[in-house]
């Protein structure tokens, strides 16, 4: 479906879960998270539902993200039933890695395409500190195994302070080289001053290239990572018509750019 402003959207991000098995400095307050209550998380029947209307709204990319997405119970199925829906051309996942080495395998065979994993440094203790307790061998680990069940290519995201110059990103895109990954270097974003930057090798952040829309674990379908607004999902039903009229609805409200997000944290929408 093409918006108000000329933009095809074709880009359906759905964040699983607002659950992570790590606390990174710029994602989670120290304190912790509220998590959601199980009964406010969207299930695997709605989800699928959901990737189907959006399929009919013209959606061919999908990208599960979190939280972490590994740590969603049954992930793997999740997984095989969006697969399953015709339509869908590029399956995707964006995780922090530390549990893809068990995983990697199943979630080939249940047809995820490929893997975006999240690494801002090279050092065990630096990554230690920014991820609260973080083990980067999990992580170098299940990016080697991704490789080797074919989910590629696979994309390292790098979180850069101001630029691709600075020593983590430097050590970090030498690490992708000898790996064979594609590196990305994602400007250190803030939803609530609305302070964001184009992503170095990749599309986000550019708002008149904007091709997303995003669903929530709770259910709601936002038109822009840096804007308040969004539908709920159930707004006119639970139903595969239901939501297309809520996913019509929000392309609609796609803003022209983004502002900033008062109501959302990364750890629930999913960067
Ligand atoms: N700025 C930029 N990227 C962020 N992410 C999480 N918080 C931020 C932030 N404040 C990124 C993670 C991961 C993706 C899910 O979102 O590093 O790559
Ligand atoms: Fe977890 Fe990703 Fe947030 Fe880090 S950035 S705490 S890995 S959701």
């Amino acid at each position: 479906m093409i918006d108000n402003f000329n933009r095809s959207i074709n880009y359906l991000r759905i964040s699983v879960t607002d659950r992570c098995n790590l606390r990174c400095k710029y994602c989670m307050p120290q304190e912790g998270i509220k998590l959601l209550d199980h009964s406010q998380i969207i299930t695997f029947d709605q989800i699928r539902e959901f990737a189907q209307a959006a399929i009919i709204c013209g959606i061919n990319k999908i990208r599960l993200t979190g939280g972490e997405p590994l740590v969603r119970k049954d992930i793997v199925k999740l997984v095989k039933m969006i697969s399953s829906l015709n339509g869908v051309t590029d399956l995707s996942m964006t995780t922090n890695g530390t549990l893809l080495s068990k995983f990697s395998k199943d979630l080939k065979d249940a047809g995820l395409m490929r893997v975006n994993v999240s690494l801002d440094t090279i050092d065990p203790s630096e990554y230690r500190d920014i991820t609260r307790g973080g083990e980067i061998s999990e992580v170098i680990e299940g990016i080697k195994s991704a490789i080797e069940s074919n989910l590629t290519p696979v994309k390292i995201n790098c979180v850069v302070k101001e630029s691709r110059q600075e020593a983590n990103a430097i050590s970090v895109a030498k690490l992708g080289e000898k790996l064979g990954c594609i590196v990305r270097f994602i400007p250190q974003m803030n939803l609530e001053t609305g302070h964001f930057g184009i992503v170095d090798g990749g599309t986000g952040g550019n708002c008149k290239l904007c091709n997303r829309i995003r669903l929530t674990s709770n259910g709601r379908i936002h038109p822009c990572l840096f804007s308040d607004s969004y539908i709920e999902i159930s707004k006119y039903g639970n139903s595969i018509e239901g939501y297309i009229k809520a996913i019509k609805e929000t392309i609609v409200i796609k803003p022209s750019k983004g502002k900033n997000n008062h109501t959302d944290k990364f750890y629930n929408i999913g960067g």
